[in-house]
């Protein structure tokens, strides 16, 4: 047996890994330790305080997929003790030439994918759930180290490096610290700094507090309507685990007693309705003009329709997914939501992708338009065709999800999808059933589900839904076809 000790980060385990491949060592006889600091200057990278020496050697050269890569690189983040051995057996049996232990239907290959979608959506679930705090002024010291806004924030997995290195891009030159139970992110306004160990500063973090924290909580608390209160949906769009780390967090159980109590009936927040308007200034500069690219979806002001949507209804799905499938624009509860596809059009949807032997999951959800246009007939909300210059306006955004996620298949529902994946208006009927080939991406256009829905007789619903069906199934065969090519030896 090899005792290999490393530092317990990715890179230190890529090294290790490759001279233990190298030398042939089968996974069964390495037992993986993590260094502690104490020991880690007086011992060699292979510690041989077991049974066998270990001399360090050449390493072996092993070349991976993309997929494979990032699946690695990803589930490495997983906090569990065991995954180093676990990532050892898998580059192990790949370097075998054992193929099928990078695909899900395999059992190692089923737990890594497992990890890997675990760590992205706590990469997420970071980006999206920290909120920073200009520091007390009470805490104003001389030290020109204290960062200007501090956060507390516990990941669920190691992903405290990443989404560091994710917010050092987007804030610029103002100085941060981001604590957590077992490291903390520094930025400088130039610098990152990584320490690893039990935070010494969460405290410090969780209870500063700002006047834009003030606001944003008058403002949260204000567009909080009891009479729409649904507890799921809430819970779903900000689950209750984030809830402690984020300022609007403590409000939330107070406003759901609040409208159970008794407001929901009067269909408005105690206090709400006596609040006295305020104008807000709006400064010309940060009034977009429509053509400018915006930074962030939410701020997106191309057409006008962001005025009456909640909010702006992002893609979901894996950065790195084989088929995108591409509907109209959000419905009500998607708007409400957030989500793409959770209303009943998406649950038919649900059943199409299913039949066609797919995992949501697995696939990039989007929109042409990314928000919700309606008009109220009585007290709903319904869905309104979107112009083609808001179409158009949008493309923008769909022609950044193209490029960062580069499917091999798109399937668009509909004929709004189709046109705006095209650029020009066409006949659904005449390419349903076609494969297009659009800038090197297999696209085939189906029915929008909501046709389905839209159908009298049931008959009619389950031709409809069998055709997109038909469609998910022959995107999947080209998505495993040109996966397949991919994976072939050069
Ligand atoms: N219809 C769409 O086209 N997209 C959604 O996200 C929901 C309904």
């Amino acid at each position: 047996m090899h005792v290999i000790a490393i530092d317990d980060t990715f890179a230190a385990w890529r090294e290790a890994a490759l001279q233990a491949l190298a030398q042939r060592v089968v996974p069964e006889k390495i037992d993986w330790r993590i260094r502690d600091d104490a020991h880690a200057a007086a011992h060699t990278l292979f510690d041989d305080e077991a049974v066998t020496p270990f001399a360090p050697t050449v390493p072996a050269e092993v070349r991976l997929s993309r997929e494979l890569a990032e699946l690695l690189n990803d589930a490495a983040l997983y906090r569990e003790p065991a995954r180093w051995a676990f990532l050892y057996r898998v580059l192990w049996r790949w370097h075998g030439g054992d193929r099928s232990v990078a695909s899900p239907a395999d059992t190692d290959g089923a737990r890594l994918y497992k990890m890997a979608k675990a760590v992205r959506r706590a990469k997420h679930d970071m980006i999206a759930y920290v909120r920073f705090r200009l520091r007390d002024a009470a805490d104003d010291t001389p030290t020109p180290d204290l960062p200007e806004y501090v956060a507390w924030y516990e990941p669920e997995h190691d992903v405290l490096a990443w989404s560091a290195e994710h917010f050092a891009r987007r804030m610029g030159r103002s100085t941060w610290l981001i604590s957590t139970p077992d490291g903390a992110a520094w930025w400088n306004g130039s610098a990152l700094r990584l320490e690893r160990g039990p935070a010494r500063s969460g405290d410090h973090a969780a209870h500063t507090a700002d006047e834009a924290e003030a606001l944003w909580l008058a403002y949260y608390r204000s567009t909080f309507n009891p009479a729409r209160l649904n507890e799921s949906a809430l819970e779903q769009h900000m689950p209750v685990r984030f809830w402690k780390a984020l300022p609007e967090g403590s409000l939330i159980p107070s406003m759901i007693s609040e409208a159970k109590s008794g407001a929901r009936r009067i269909a408005q927040a105690s206090g709400v309705g006596m609040l006295g308007g305020k104008s807000v200034p709006v400064d010309a500069h940060s009034a977009q003009p429509a053509r400018q690219h915006p930074s962030t979806l939410d701020a997106c002001r191309r057409c006008e329709l962001w005025r009456h949507a909640t909010q702006a209804v992002d893609g979901i799905g894996p950065g790195d997914a084989g088929i995108m499938l591409i509907g109209e624009q959000p419905g009500d509860l998607e708007d409400l939501a957030g989500k793409p596809f959770v209303g009943p059009a998406g649950r038919l949807l649900d059943v199409a992708i299913e039949r066609a032997g797919l995992a949501r999951d697995s696939l990039y959800l989007t929109n042409a338009v990314k928000h919700f246009k309606w008009m109220l007939r009585g007290k709903r909300r319904l869905h309104k065709t979107a112009a083609q210059q808001e179409i158009d306006a949008c493309g923008y955004w769909l022609e950044r999800e193209l490029e960062r996620v580069r499917p091999a298949v798109v399937v668009t529902l509909g004929a709004t999808a189709l046109g705006a994946l095209l650029h020009e208006k066409v006949g659904l009927s005449d390419c349903i059933g076609e494969t297009l080939d659009v800038n090197g991406m297999q696209v085939i256009a189906t029915y929008h589900p909501s046709y389905a829905l839209r159908q009298q007789h049931d008959e009619d619903r389950q031709r409809v839904l069998a055709s997109i069906a038909d469609a998910l199934v022959r995107a999947r065969e080209l998505a495993d076809a040109v996966k397949e090519q991919q994976r072939a030896p050069d």
